[in-house]
Order: C-alpha cells, then structure tokens, then sequence
C-alpha cells in the first residue's frame, strides 16, 4: 500500500514570521496520521521552520535547488546546502519554474540526479499545457517529459506530481477521471521503463487547485497517491481540511 504524500507547495509566499505563524497553527490541529504532510516554505523561511517541526511529523521540502555542489551560481541553492539544514524532500521542474525560469527537461534530469545524490527526494512535476491537452496530445506530452527526466536514473526514492498547467492557480481542477487517467497512465509509463513492481511503489500526486471541498473526490482514485496543494495551503484551516480528507 503506498501511503498519501500531501504537500503544500507555499511558492512566493510568507517570511519568517508569517511561515512560523502558519506552521504553528498547523501543529495545533488534528492531522491525519494516515498520510505524510508536508510543507515547502520559501528558501528564507526553511531553517526556522524545520526548527519548529522538529518534534512534530510534518516535514519539510524545498521548492528549487541547483544541481551544483557549490560553486559560481550567484543566487542558488544547493542540494548539500539543503541536507545540511534537514530539508528532506525538493520539488523540481514545477511549471512555473519551467514556464518563467526556462528550466527545460535536461536542467530537471540534472536537478533530479542531484537531489537524489545528496540524499534528498525530489518530487518531479510534470502536466501538459491547455493547448496539448486541446490538441489530444497531452499523453505523449507527460510521456515525454517522464522519459526525459528519468534519464540515467536508476530505480530510487521519487515522488511524481501530475499538474496540468491549466490547473494550476486558475480554479479549474482537472477532474477526478482526468487526474486518474493520467496517474494511472504515468505509472504504466515507469512500469515500461523500470519494472511494474516499482511502477507501483512510486507515489503520483495530483496537483491544480486542490481545495478542502474537491480534496476527497480527488484523493479518493485509485492512482492517485496525495496532492501538491498551492494556494489552499496558504491557510491552516483548509489545509488541514485537506489532509483530513476522509474524516
Ligand atoms: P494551486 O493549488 O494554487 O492551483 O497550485 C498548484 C501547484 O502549483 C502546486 O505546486
């Protein structure tokens, strides 16, 4: 049985004192034991706020990282940086940071191999545009993309989240046949390039406007492994909503 990964993606969202602030209220709810829960605060914000979970089950991941050590790379991050202050899990190829940040499939395969080097475990993002989706094309969209970022990569620790772009911060989720359609689709891609047996230990999220009220419909398919909430996860109450999805 694979156990529900649900995520709050932040974004750019909240500093120090906001993240803090909405992390303790989180601890004070009821949370589902029956799934992870998982938080992706803004890079200022990571330290002080795995200091606060230290004693709790959430955990916490980074949005981005670079796929360098160290090094020249004014601005970035890096994956041994991250370890170093207990991040545990690292989004990578989100749309948003492919769309605005030209991370193209080959950046992502790097980031990838990268985080799975230094011990971190990378959720890869991937979903079709409106217009692939429109065209009927939005299967070998995803497939490709798969296929790209898996590239040299040996069976390992991996989290996928198939988030259609028009999903994502418009309102408009994909329906749940749709999400599990193509969940169900992405773990028959790995099963053909790995084996079935790992196929079906890999947790595929679902994200694009995930609320409390659409969570449970959602998360209810049979493919469909958690969600990577973003807006909704702005705020403690429909979060926890969405964690306690089945009660
Ligand atoms: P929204 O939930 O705001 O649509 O964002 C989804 C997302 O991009 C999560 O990574």
């Amino acid at each position: 049985m694979r156990k529900k990964l649900i995520a709050g993606n932040w974004k750019m969202n909240n500093d120090v004192e906001e993240s803090l602030s909405l992390v303790k209220e989180l601890k004070s709810k009821e949370l589902n034991d029956k799934v992870d829960v998982l938080i992706c605060p803004p890079l200022t914000s990571l330290y002080s706020v795995i200091s606060e979970l230290k004693d709790s089950s959430i955990k916490v991941g980074a949005q981005n990282m670079h796929y360098e050590e160290r090094g020249a790379f004014t601005g970035e991050v890096s994956p041994i940086m991250l370890k170093n202050i207990g991040v545990e899990y690292v989004i990578v190829g989100h749309s948003e940071r492919r769309q605005y940040f030209n991370e193209t499939d080959f950046v992502v395969n790097k980031k990838i191999k990268a985080a799975l080097e230094y011990g971190l475990k990378p959720i890869i993002c991937l979903g079709e545009t409106l217009e692939e989706r429109e065209k009927g094309i939005e299967k070998d969209s995803v497939r490709n993309q798969l296929t790209k970022a898996f590239d040299g990569i040996k069976e390992s620790q991996i989290v996928l989240a198939y988030e259609p772009i028009w999903a994502i911060g418009t309102g408009k989720t994909a329906t749940s046949q749709q999400a599990n359609e193509m969940t169900a689709f992405i773990r028959n891609v790995i099963a053909e390039i790995y084996r079935e047996e790992f196929a079906n230990k890999v947790v595929i999220q679902y994200g694009g406007s995930v609320k409390a009220t659409n969570a449970s419909e959602i998360l209810n398919q049979p493919s469909i492994d958690g969600a990577l909430v973003g807006g909704a996860s702005l705020n403690a109450d429909e979060f926890a909503k969405i964690v306690n999805f089945g009660n």
